[in-house]
């Protein structure tokens, strides 16, 4: 998997690379990823990479030379890329499903949007996609490229030592994740569940499976539209989703009474 990076920042970009998971997997060769100064690639004296933007307004754009000549550069010196991927809060949501996405891939660009946003013909002379990790805004697209190469990267196999741990990650199988514990099996009067001591490891599958449902359910009812659920996990939500609606039905009654 080859990743370049286009930045005004690239020491921010570095060191978020260089430890954990990702630093291992690179030093591994695992995974070619490349930090680039989009500075290097423009022709003045002052290497001026933004402009004022037309039509007036508060802010700077990201000028279309320099971060087109960057990318033909990069196809010349790494290959042709299968994506040019940008950073901007008006992009698509990012998902684990476009990390799957990106993951297919063998390489691909990301380019890391700042100031006010960059100029709109890039998108078009780049045939490039725009991204978004969330609905908020940060005051550059660094950590988002960040985001985005971890999450792809560990898909890359090998990277992720257990590759079991993987497969089980929130979201690769639609649901949120479900609660962990570790020794002691008492902390501060707190004991862990115990059916996680029993060493019954179909019962603990079956409460492993229950608890990532609830807490779906709980926190992330969303999820539950796309996520693909067995028989068994579907008649545990109609129970759950039974509890809740007695549950609510019980405080509204109550409610009248006061
Ligand atoms: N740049 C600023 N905010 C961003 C966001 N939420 N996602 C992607 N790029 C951004």
């Amino acid at each position: 998997m080859k990743i370049d990076i286009l930045t005004l920042f690239p020491l921010m970009v570095e060191a978020g690379l260089e430890e954990g998971v990702v630093g291992r997997a690179r030093a591994r060769g695992l995974l070619d990823i490349a930090v680039h100064q989009l500075r290097d690639f423009t022709s003045d004296r002052h290497r001026v990479v933004d402009d004022q933007p037309f039509g007036g307004g508060p802010g700077m754009v990201l000028k279309p030379a320099p971060l087109c000549r960057a990318v033909h550069t990069l196809r010349e010196r790494r290959g042709a890329p299968d994506a040019v991927v940008m950073t901007t809060p008006a992009g698509r949501l990012f998902t684990q499903a476009e990390a799957e996405r990106l993951a297919a891939l063998s390489h691909f660009v990301l380019v890391c949007g700042r100031y006010e946003g960059v100029d709109e013909r890039v998108r078009e002379a780049l045939s490039a996609e725009e991204l978004s990790i969330g609905d908020y805004v940060l005051s550059g697209g660094e950590l988002p490229a960040l985001v985005i190469a971890d999450a792809v990267s560990r898909l890359v196999p090998g990277v992720v030592g257990h590759e079991g741990s993987v497969e089980a990650d929130s979201f690769s199988t639609g649901l949120l994740d479900f609660p962990h514990y570790t020794r002691p099996a008492e902390f501060g009067g707190l004991r862990v569940p115990e059916v996680l001591l029993s060493g019954n490891h179909a019962d603990i599958l079956r409460w492993r499976r229950t608890e990532a449902l609830r807490r779906t359910l709980e926190r992330r009812p969303d999820l539950l539209g796309t996520a693909i659920l067995d028989e068994e996990q579907q008649q545990l939500l109609r129970e759950m989703n039974d509890a809740h609606t007695l549950e609510r039905d019980r405080q509204r009654d109550k409610e009248s009474v006061t």
